[in-house]
């Protein structure tokens, strides 16, 4: 197979969704589809489990589980399908953004009684800034739920998305019969009272064709018919270059646990999700068909095994092949280094890879050269863009409780958080060191780490800070920034990139200060136009 086709037939994605929406099932159910797994159940996912959220070596034991499962890759109908997982825990939530910068599409995954929660309102919403095609699978429609119109309005108005429904449910809950699909102009019915079983795809290109009283009844009939005259009418049809632009987001409907529906949007996802997308860097532009290799990394795991601790560090192929035992130039440290035994991921194993094309991950072993973002090429210089930092939930000063170790603590908290485990704030004023994270368990993690791993103690002290707000201003040298500076001097601090941060203690004072100082721009994210 050509280059040009091993990248054409690659779909890179991630799977999104509130916690319990039914992200692991569906995952499940598509590597079933794709054969990669012989039976359900068979999936370690990234899901920690419930009642374990307070021991967080169980759910550190669960994430080494979960490395092998960090990309799942299956074939399917010809396509090389790589589905990127992200945690579901929310404490983890931070990983999840970051994997979303390697992915060329998502599904978003939301239960029918809860419509759109919180979670997936925030990922959504990193989507949207990056315009990622987007698939919406309306889940658990086994279930009594809320009103399909009703719930596409929920989608369009929280999420702010434009959908167009490619299935639609015939009946729901105790009702539930059916699915029709607008995409493939079919009808796909339950079959058998537990409602496990389904039957074959019935062909019905037109539903005003009488024979579909004989297969769902005359009302369910007369509701579907009158219903799929309102989604025409009501929503735009789906358009394929909208739809790639994530302009337009396609829904369905279905059972991930069932097994309904599911084989539908896999068959609708190979046919239009995009494969690799160029990837902007900050010189320029960089296309997956281009000869030479680059990529970036977007994810480090840790070992948290005493006896065996490397680290993973996963890397996207942006363009170009990537070949084992050659030499490539790490961006930030101008170094070449070369990799023995990179591993691929396939179903759930990984395995020594010689060869890997643009949209696939390989995940290189790693003894502290690489952070989150660094850039692998033949010997070009650029940088990708776009691993933006969101402001952490939670802010504690760090404090050295072994003075005889200050350079392992150093040492310690500069290496984790190059894998992503927290955010690091330094106070302008004293040069204090503060820890952001976005769940409180990531203390007790570096705590542990920084003791286990680098003989290090620390302490902890609370602090009151709301937000992380990202400082930018036209004219540095104005008067009303100098003002600004001299007056929040107690609130100001550097990120890890000497990037200037106000901690404000309220969105009071987010607001007060917006007002006081208007062309002091303050940003929620650490990536924003300068
Ligand atoms: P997550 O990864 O998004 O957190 O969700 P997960 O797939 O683990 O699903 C959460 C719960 O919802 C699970 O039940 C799962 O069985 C159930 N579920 C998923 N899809 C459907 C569906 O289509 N219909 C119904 N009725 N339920 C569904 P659980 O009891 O929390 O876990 P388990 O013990 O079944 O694993």
């Amino acid at each position: 197979m050509s280059f040009l086709e091993e990248i054409s037939r690659r779909r890179t994605f991630g799977i999104i969704s509130h916690p319990d929406a039914g992200k692991t099932t569906l995952t499940e159910k598509l590597l079933l589809f794709g054969g990669a797994i012989q039976e359900a159940g068979a999936v370690k996912s990234n899901k920690i489990k419930k009642g374990a959220t307070s021991d967080f070596m169980e759910i550190e034991r669960q994430r080494g589980i979960s490395v092998a499962t960090s990309v799942l890759a299956f074939l399917y109908r010809d396509k090389k399908i790589n589905i990127l997982d992200t945690p579901g825990h929310k404490d983890f939530a931070e990983d999840t953004f970051r994997t979303l910068t390697a992915v060329d599409s998502v599904i978003v995954v939301i239960d029918v009684a809860k419509g759109v929660e919180e979670q997936t309102e925030k990922l959504v919403q990193v989507c949207r800034m990056r315009n990622i095609p987007m698939i919406v699978f309306i889940n658990k429609l086994d279930r009594e739920g809320k009103d399909a119109f009703d719930l596409l309005d929920e989608v369009e108005q929280k999420l702010g998305l434009t959908v167009t429904p490619l299935s639609f449910p015939i009946g729901m809950g105790y009702d539930f019969k059916g699915i029709y699909n607008i995409w493939e102009k079919n009808i796909n019915l339950f079959s058998g009272e537990n409602k496990q079983t389904t039957s074959d795809s019935i062909q019905f290109d037109d539903v005003n064709n009488p024979e579909l009283e004989d297969h769902i009844g005359a009302e369910a009939a007369a509701t579907l018919r009158e219903e799929l005259e309102l989604v025409y009418e009501v929503y735009p049809k789906f358009d394929q270059e909208a739809y790639a632009a994530g302009t337009l987001q396609p829904v369905f409907f279905g059972s991930a646990l069932n097994n309904f529906g599911v084989r539908e949007l896999l068959d609708c996802f190979v046919d239009i999700a995009p494969q690799p997308r160029p990837k902007q860097s900050e010189e320029r532009l960089v296309k997956p068909d281009e000869k030479n290799f680059t990529g970036f990394v977007f994810k480090i795991h840790a070992n948290m095994d005493p006896k065996h601790r490397d680290r993973l560090a996963f890397v996207k192929i942006v363009s170009g092949e990537f070949k084992r035992n050659t030499p490539y130039l790490h961006v930030g440290l101008n170094k070449k280094l070369k990799f023995s035994s990179p591993n691929a991921f396939f179903a759930e194993k990984k395995e020594i890879v010689d060869v890997s094309y643009p949209g696939d991950i390989v995940g290189l072993h790693d003894t502290g050269n690489f952070k989150i973002g660094d850039t692998l090429t033949e010997g070009e210089k650029i940088n990708f863009k776009g691993i933006p930092s969101f402001s952490p939930e939670h802010f504690r000063y760090i404090n050295n409780a072994d003075p005889m170790k200050s350079k392992q603590l150093n040492k310690g908290i500069d290496q984790l958080m190059d894998e992503g485990v927290a955010q690091l704030f330094t106070l302008e004023l004293n040069g204090r060191k503060i820890i952001g994270t976005v769940g409180a368990l990531q203390y007790e993690v570096i705590q542990y780490r920084l003791e286990h791993e680098y003989g290090a103690k620390c302490t902890y002290e609370n602090l009151n800070v709301h937000k992380a707000c990202w400082v930018s201003t036209e004219d540095p040298k104005s008067d009303e920034f100098a003002e600004f500076k001299r007056v929040k001097q107690k609130f100001l601090a550097k990120d890890k990139h000497g990037q200037l941060v106000f901690l404000a203690d309220s969105s009071f004072s987010i607001q007060m200060t917006q007002q006081k100082y208007p062309n002091v721009k303050l940003h929620f994210t650490s990536e924003f136009e300068q």
